[in-house]
């Protein structure tokens, strides 16, 4: 199935390289995805093609209206439709929501500019999603990340073992990768990924990725069901991190993130403690 998407926007051509290069395009010269991006002023008001105006109150700068977004819905619309504005006060886009979007039919992107949108134009959409806690100009380089971040999930569009392994789609942070040369500034690849014992290389790296997680991302663990082997491999981290005197030795529900200035990723692979039963080569 093709995933349709249009965009709304007054600045189309900051679509043009984020979307013509790399993944994204084979994604659409493969009919994964269609996308189209539209000028807003095509549906603008009077002879100006006017989208915005002053905010009523007082106050700095321009505020989209609703009649151009309402006309274009109008048009655009289908009854598989969802429709998204980009805004800070929107529901934090994540990976899950990325999932969910790949699923759908029909997208459309509302892309706001200078302070933001006239409320009743909330009531328009389906969805309002915001990228993180800070603001951008506009809402184009949003909705490009999320344009990106769900394309690539589309069946067929990249390899599904790199998307069912990567960063978040289990809840963790995903573990440390290596590639050569075999020691690096004398930083040595861990032994058990050069032994060739699957099951050991597989129990490492899920190990990896919940201590990174716990050191970096506690909050991703809070409310997260664990195996009896995650339990185990929780267990034997913590031991671990206490030796070393770093980390959460709490819980996962209430550990603590590392302290502001302690070293990233401390007691990690890759944090500048070599394995000392790496191969020398
Ligand atoms: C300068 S911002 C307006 C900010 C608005 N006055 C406020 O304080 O929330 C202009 C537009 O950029 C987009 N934008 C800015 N930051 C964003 C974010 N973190 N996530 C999604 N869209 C964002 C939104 O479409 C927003 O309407």
């Amino acid at each position: 199935m093709t995933l349709e998407i249009d965009v709304l926007t007054l600045f189309p051509r900051m679509f043009e390289g984020p979307l013509s290069g790399s993944i994204p395009a084979r994604i659409q010269e493969r009919g994964l995805a269609v996308i189209r991006v539209h000028d807003l002023r095509r549906w603008g008001l009077g002879r100006h093609r006017s989208v915005d105006d002053y905010t009523y109150g007082g106050g700095a700068g321009m505020v989209l209206r609703p009649e151009p977004v309402a006309a274009a819905l109008a048009e655009l619309r289908r009854d598989d439709s969802i429709a998204i504005l980009l805004d800070p006060a929107g529901e934090p886009f994540r990976q899950a929501k990325a999932h969910e979007l790949a699923g759908a039919g029909h997208l459309i992107f509302v892309c706001p500019r200078y302070e933001g949108v006239d409320e009743r134009i909330r009531a328009l959409v389906d969805l309002e999603l915001s990228i993180g806690d800070y603001i951008l100009t506009g809402g184009e380089l949003a909705a490009l990340v999320v344009i990106d971040a769900v394309i690539r999930l589309l069946p067929g569009a990249i390899d599904e073992a790199s998307t069912a392994e990567e960063s978040f789609s289990s809840g963790l942070l995903e573990y440390p990768q290596y590639t050569r040369p075999p020691v690096f500034m004398g930083l040595a690849v861990p032994a058990v990924l050069i032994g060739g014992d699957h099951g050991a290389v597989r129990r490492w790296r899920l190990k990896e990725a919940l201590r990174r997680t716990l050191l970096r991302r506690p909050d991703l663990l809070e409310g997260r069901p664990f195996t009896a082997e995650e339990h185990e491999l929780l267990d034997e981290i913590r031991a671990e991190l206490d030796e070393l005197g770093v980390g959460p030795s709490t819980s996962p529900e209430v550990a603590p993130a590392p302290a502001e200035g302690s070293p990233a990723g401390a007691g990690e692979p890759g944090s500048g403690q070599v394995d000392p039963a790496a191969p020398e080569v």
